[in-house]
């Protein structure tokens, strides 16, 4: 695609159809639940376990397939890490119809009993994002919607697998906003406050895109919640990359009971689902 074909206008650039400008999508290509890895190589993982896909879009870090699974329209998008580009992602997405969102990935976890090979659900997450705030004030929550983690609540109990609900901290660094050392050993005194304090506050893991995923789709009124696979433990200073597609398993299976309740709420002419909504 040539630079020149985009539009001029330079507040939302996009191409003639609706095409993103970030993700290279419009209108038509993607299902209503979207799944947000990070990684662009995490999508062909994702969409190799659904019955069918396609590639709808291939720009920088962005990659977006659609398919079905289990009868159920479902896409995967890549984020890239962290905030900004997630942003864009989601920015891309939410126009051309996307209406929930399930964040997938992996995360360390900082308390002890959060073991490799674990998943956790973010109930809301610690906005170090650095990107929500340019959206709305800090004093705003992050929070996840209560439909997509129940639906990640059952997924996970109907695949038998260990998963911890709890509060993400999100950061914009990977290595010194997560307590590491930066290149050559470099240091600030809080990096490891911040650390204890998130610690001390019940905090359970890091990770690097949660919280601009859970306040943006509140911004967008969209449903939103994030599952990772727990790859590392700060405390006991493991590190093992096992599991990863057991929150891949996890949220596509609750993107099929998501749009199994949407179906109910539809018949009972219910808002909100509720557990006794069958009865
Ligand atoms: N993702 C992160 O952001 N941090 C980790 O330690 C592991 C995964």
């Amino acid at each position: 695609m040539d630079k020149k074909d985009w539009k001029s206008n330079a507040k939302r650039p996009e191409l003639d159809g609706n095409l993103q400008y970030h993700i290279r999508c419009r209108p038509g290509d993607v299902a209503d639940i979207v799944l947000l890895p990070g990684d662009p190589e995490r999508v062909p993982k994702i969409s190799s376990m659904w019955d069918s896909y396609e590639e709808k879009g291939r720009n920088r870090e962005h990659v977006t397939h659609t398919g079905v699974y289990k009868g159920v329209p479902l896409s995967a998008c890549s984020t890239g890490a962290g905030g900004g580009s997630t942003a864009s992602a989601m920015e891309g997405l939410a126009t051309i119809g996307a209406k929930t969102f399930i964040r997938v990935g992996t995360t360390s976890g900082i308390q002890e009993h959060i073991r490799p090979g674990d998943l956790i659900i973010s109930s809301g997450a610690v906005r170090y994002d650095g990107t929500s705030e340019n959206y709305v004030s800090l004093n705003y929550p992050a929070v996840a919607d209560y439909e997509v983690n129940l639906a990640l609540i059952e997924a996970c109990e109907r695949l038998g697998y260990t998963y911890h609900i709890g509060i993400t901290a999100t950061t914009a660094s990977f290595f010194c906003g997560q307590n590491r050392d930066g290149f050559g050993g470099y240091r600030q005194s809080w990096f490891q406050d911040r650390y204890e304090d998130l610690r001390a506050a019940n905090v359970v893991n890091y990770e690097m895109e949660a919280a601009t995923v859970l306040t943006l789709s509140s911004l967008f009124r969209i449903r939103a919640g994030a599952i990772f696979t727990v790859i590392g433990n700060r405390v006991t200073d493991e590190f093992s990359y096992e599991g990863v597609e057991k929150s891949i398993e996890a949220a596509s299976l609750a993107a099929t009971i998501l749009h199994e309740w949407d179906q109910k709420k539809k018949e009972k002419n219910k808002r909100y689902y509720f557990p006794s909504i069958d009865r």
